[in-house]
Order: structure tokens, then sequence, then C-alpha cells
């Protein structure tokens, strides 16, 4: 079959071709791959930068023991594998299906791979394949986070601190769906943040303009590094009572790995730093999640800029910035 081939971690994958693969286990199927997705996560598993990575690079996305993506490879050698780490897929009954690979060896960016039955979750026939593999992973980051790492009061205010990429404006939608009050995006890009009132920001605002949005309950940061801790020091000086708890999502973290955090902002409001991702959401409750998450996106509910592209096109646009999510179609 057709797939493309990462034959090493510091280079863009060929599409070329990759031996059937076989069923083996319990609860496993082969299934046709319909869509797959490229994420900042496909990437940083290919290449073995993922936190989740474990041993030779290998990494097990949502795994329950991140130990068993070891392929028997020494330390350092690289095995041939085939990227994609979720996608919309058939099933040999003819149903469409989301699923998260269990594997990253085989995966998604491919005709064919073998999927775990049990991390899927089964779309309507209608589903839009090309939508659903570009938005579930984006979408999952502030759904994961709202559900399971801080869930919402009634009427609470979130401010998505990153809210201009596929992930932040999933979550500006995610946040008004799951019944937030008031609804802030922030960024650095004046005009991509303006987009957002129209996905349902009540407020948009610039980076350094975040002393106007400091009685926030949640902050789901896309960011962390300077300019997490500039915004956290924004916020919280802001206050109107630094008593009222704030709880401050770390998801993503594209302006740095670190932030040097002043001791004396943790002490100086109730605010508590969490994280979500995985390893914070056990397996179990992101497959939990995954079934009303994929309905409200096949329901349309959650607008994503996808795409297509053809998969034998994967080595050029392996590393393509766009705003689009870029999505693999075999
Ligand atoms: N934990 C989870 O469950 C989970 C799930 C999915 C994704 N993520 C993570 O979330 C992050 C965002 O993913 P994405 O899919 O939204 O990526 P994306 O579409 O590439 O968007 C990146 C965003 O980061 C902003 N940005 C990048 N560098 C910045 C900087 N130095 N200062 C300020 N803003 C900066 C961009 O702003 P501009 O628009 O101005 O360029 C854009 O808003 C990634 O780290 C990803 O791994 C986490």
């Amino acid at each position: 079959m057709h797939a493309a081939i990462l034959d090493r971690p510091d280079a863009p994958p060929r599409y070329g071709t990759h031996p059937e693969p076989v069923a083996t286990a319990d609860h496993e199927l082969v299934v046709d791959v319909l869509a797959a997705g490229l994420h900042h996560l496909t990437r940083a598993v290919a290449t073995g930068t993922h936190y989740t990575a474990a041993h030779d690079g290998a990494a097990h996305p949502g795994a329950a023991h991140p130990g068993a993506a070891h392929d028997g490879a020494a330390a350092g050698e690289h095995r041939p594998r085939v990227p994609g780490v979720d996608g919309v897929v058939r099933d040999p009954d003819g149903r469409v299906r989301y699923v998260v690979l269990d594997d990253p060896r085989l995966g998604t960016f491919a005709e064919r791979t073998v999927i775990d039955v049990r991390r899927s979750v089964v779309l309507p026939d209608d589903v839009d394949p090309v939508l659903a593999a570009a938005a579930m992973n984006p979408g999952q980051a502030s759904w994961l986070a709202l559900r399971r790492r801080a869930p919402l009061a009634p009427g609470a205010a979130v401010l998505v601190l990153g809210a201009t990429g596929s992930s932040g404006r999933l979550a500006v939608q995610v946040a008004r769906l799951l019944g937030t009050g008031r609804v802030v995006a922030a960024g650095r890009d004046e005009r991509r943040l303006a987009a957002l009132r129209d996905l349902g920001a009540d407020d948009a605002r610039t980076l350094d303009r975040l002393d106007g949005a400091g009685d926030v309950d949640v902050v789901l940061d896309f960011l962390w590094g300077a300019p997490a801790v500039a915004a956290l020091t924004a916020l919280l000086t802001a206050r109107t009572d630094r008593a009222r708890p704030l709880t401050w999502v770390q998801v993503g973290s594209m302006a740095g790995a670190t932030a040097e955090l002043p001791a004396a902002l943790l002490r100086a409001a109730r605010v508590e730093v969490v994280g979500s991702g995985f390893g914070s959401v056990p397996p179990r409750d992101i497959v939990a999640e995954l079934p009303e998450l994929a309905a409200a996106v096949a329901r349309g509910d959650l607008q994503v800029q996808a795409r297509p592209v053809p998969l034998a096109d994967v080595e050029r646009t392996w590393s393509e910035r766009t705003d689009d999510r870029i999505v693999y179609v075999p």
C-alpha cells in the first residue's frame, strides 16, 4: 500500500510503499484511512520531541503505558515508520470512525492502518472526513481542558491565550458551546483576532491589552514562555478581587517550552496552574470525551479551516506553516 515513510526523524517523510498492515491483537481492526490531520503533535511524535516520547523517541499519545511505544530499536536508532497520530477511517463493516492511535510506528498517513477499536468513536455516515480529521485534535485541546481540568461554573469567563491558531479558534467556539458566560480571545495578531468575534468571542485583545480582562475565571494557555508570564502578570495585577479563583490551564507551548514564573505572582492571587494533555488527562477520560466532541464537529457546531492535500504531497507540505489545518487524503 502507499504510505508516508519517515526514514529519519530529522527529515520530512517521503511518499512510498509499505507492507499491508495486519491486526494481531484483540480489539484490533485493519481500516481504510479516509483523512488524517497534520498537527503539531503529529510532527512532534514523528521527530521524537513530544513530551510523551519514550526510549528511542517513539511516542505514545494518550497511551496508558508510554513505554509500550518502544519498538525494540537501540537508543538513538531510528526505524522507518509511518507518521500520523489520529484520523478518520472506514472499518470493515463500513462504519466511519475517528481514531486516536495507540502505536506511533504505523500511523494514519497511509492507505490503511491498524486501530484499537476501543480508542475510536463512530461518526455519522454523512460526516465530512476532512473537516472531522482537521477539527478533532485541535478541538480536544480546549474540550478536555474545560471538561476535565477546569470544569466551568455557570457564567464563568474564559480567556483563550493564543486564540488565533487552529486550537485557539476552536477553543473560543468550544468555550461558547460548553456554556461559558464570557469568552475573551487574546493573541498577537490584531487582524486575526478580529475574526474571532464571528466565532463567538465577546472580546478580542492583543497581548499588550490584557489588563482590561483581569476578572476571568479560566485561562486556556496555548503559548507559555515569556508571553504567558506577561499575560499572567497583567491579569493578576488587574484583578478586582485577588481572592477570586483563577485556573490557568497550560495547553500548548507555541511561545516557549519554559517560562520564568516570579514566585510572588503565585502568592499574590488565588491562582492555580494546571496542565491539560496526554498524561494529565488519562486515556479513558480522553476516549470518554470523544463522542460528544465528535458529535459537535459532525453537526457543524465547530468551524475549522481545513485544507485537503493528497498524501502523495506529504514531503512537500510536511513543514509548511499555514493558517489551514493540512489534512492528508490517501
Ligand atoms: N494539550 C492538548 O490537548 C493540545 C491539543 C492540541 C494542540 N495543543 C498545542 O496547542 C498549541 C497550539 O496548537 P495550534 O494547533 O493552535 O497551532 P497553530 O494553528 O499553529 O497556532 C499557533 C498559535 O500560536 C501563536 N503563536 C505562535 N508563536 C507565538 C509567539 N511567540 N507569541 C505569541 N503567539 C504565538 C500563533 O499566533 P499568530 O496567529 O499570530 O501566528 C497562533 O495563534 C501547540 O503547542 C499544540 O501542540 C495541545
